[in-house]
C-alpha cells in the first residue's frame, strides 16, 4: 500500500494545510473478530495487529503527526483467559525485538503508560530497554498504554497531590488543572487532538479519560489488523472538517 497514488493524494492533501492533529491517540480494537471472521485463533488477530502498528506508526511519521498514543493492553484486559494473556505479552516482547531498530532508526521515541509492575519481569524488561534505546528520537513521540485504565492513572494522580498536601509541598486551595496533569502519565504531552477507535465499537473503555475532554472522536468500522495508513489519512482528514468549539461560539 506505501507509496501508492492514492495514499500519496492522501498524504498531499495531509501536508498542504498546517492543520495535522499533534495528538493522536487509538483504541487498538477487532483482533479478535478479525480472527473469528477467518476461523482462526485470537491470537492470530494480535499477531496481525502488530502489522497494523507498524502501518500506523509509519503513517504518522508521514503525516507530521507529533505524538501517538496506542492503547494495546487495558488493566481490564488481563481478565481475559490466561493463554491470550500470554500470547499479548509474548507479542509485546516480540513487537520490541522485531521494531526496535527501524524505531530508532526512524527518530521515535517510546514511552509507556500504564501499571508497569504488573507486566512479566520479561516484558517490564523489554518496554524498558524500548525506551532507554528510542529515548533521544525526536520525530514522533510513541505512547504505548499498557496495562493501563484511565481510572488508575486519575486516582495516581490525586494520590500523588493529597501525598504533596500532607507533606507541605501544595496547599490544597493551589490545585489547578495544571498541577494535577503535573501528576498523570500524560505530564508534558498535549491533549489528544483526535481519538481514534477501530472496530466500530461507540465506548471509551477506560481510556485517557482526563485527557480526552474535547478530543475529536473518530470510529471507523475497520478492524485494527485491517486499519493502515489510508485509514489513519482519512480521520485526519475528517478530523480537519470538523470545528472544535471547546464550549465557546462557532466561527
Ligand atoms: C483489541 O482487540 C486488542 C486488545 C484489546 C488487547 P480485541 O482482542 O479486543 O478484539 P475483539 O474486540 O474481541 O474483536
Ligand atoms: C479496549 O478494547 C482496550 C484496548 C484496545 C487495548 P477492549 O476490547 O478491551 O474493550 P471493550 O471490552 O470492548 O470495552
Ligand atoms: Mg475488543
Amino acid at each position: 500500500m506505501a507509496g501508492t497514488p492514492e495514499l500519496s493524494r492522501l498524504l498531499d492533501e495531509i501536508r498542504q494545510a498546517d492543520d495535522v492533529p499533534r495528538h493522536v491517540a487509538v483504541i487498538m480494537d477487532g483482533n479478535g473478530r478479525w480472527a473469528r471472521d477467518r476461523g482462526l485463533p485470537r491470537w492470530k488477530g494480535h499477531r496481525e495487529g502488530m502489522k497494523a502498528v507498524r502501518r500506523c506508526v509509519e503513517g504518522s511519521l508521514q503525516a507530521g503527526i507529533s505524538h501517538l498514543t496506542l492503547y494495546a493492553f487495558s488493566r481490564e484486559n488481563w481478565d481475559r483467559p490466561p493463554a491470550e494473556v500470554r500470547a499479548l505479552m509474548a507479542l509485546l516482547v516480540e513487537y520490541v525485538e522485531r521494531e526496535a531498530r527501524e524505531l530508532v532508526a526512524n527518530g521515535v521515541r517510546v514511552t509507556v503508560f500504564g501499571d508497569r509492575d504488573r507486566l512479566s519481569a520479561e516484558a517490564r524488561s523489554s518496554v524498558e530497554t524500548l525506551e532507554r534505546t528510542t529515548s533521544p528520537g525526536s520525530a514522533l513521540c510513541l505512547n504505548l498504554a499498557i496495562s493501563y485504565g484511565g481510572r488508575d492513572e486519575i486516582l495516581g494522580a490525586a494520590r500523588g497531590l493529597a501525598e504533596d498536601a500532607v507533606s507541605g509541598r501544595i496547599d490544597p486551595a493551589d490545585i489547578d488543572a495544571s498541577s494535577f496533569e503535573r501528576h498523570l502519565q500524560t505530564a508534558g504531552i498535549p491533549d489528544p487532538d483526535l481519538l481514534i477507535r477501530t472496530s466500530g465499537e461507540m465506548r471509551i473503555s477506560n481510556f485517557l479519560l482526563w485527557q480526552i475532554a474535547y478530543s475529536e472522536l473518530y470510529v471507523t468500522p475497520v478492524l485494527w489488523p485491517e486499519f493502515g495508513e489510508r485509514e489513519l489519512y482519512e480521520a485526519i482528514l475528517e478530523y480537519r472538517r470538523r470545528e472544535r468549539r471547546f464550549g465557546r461560539v462557532g466561527a
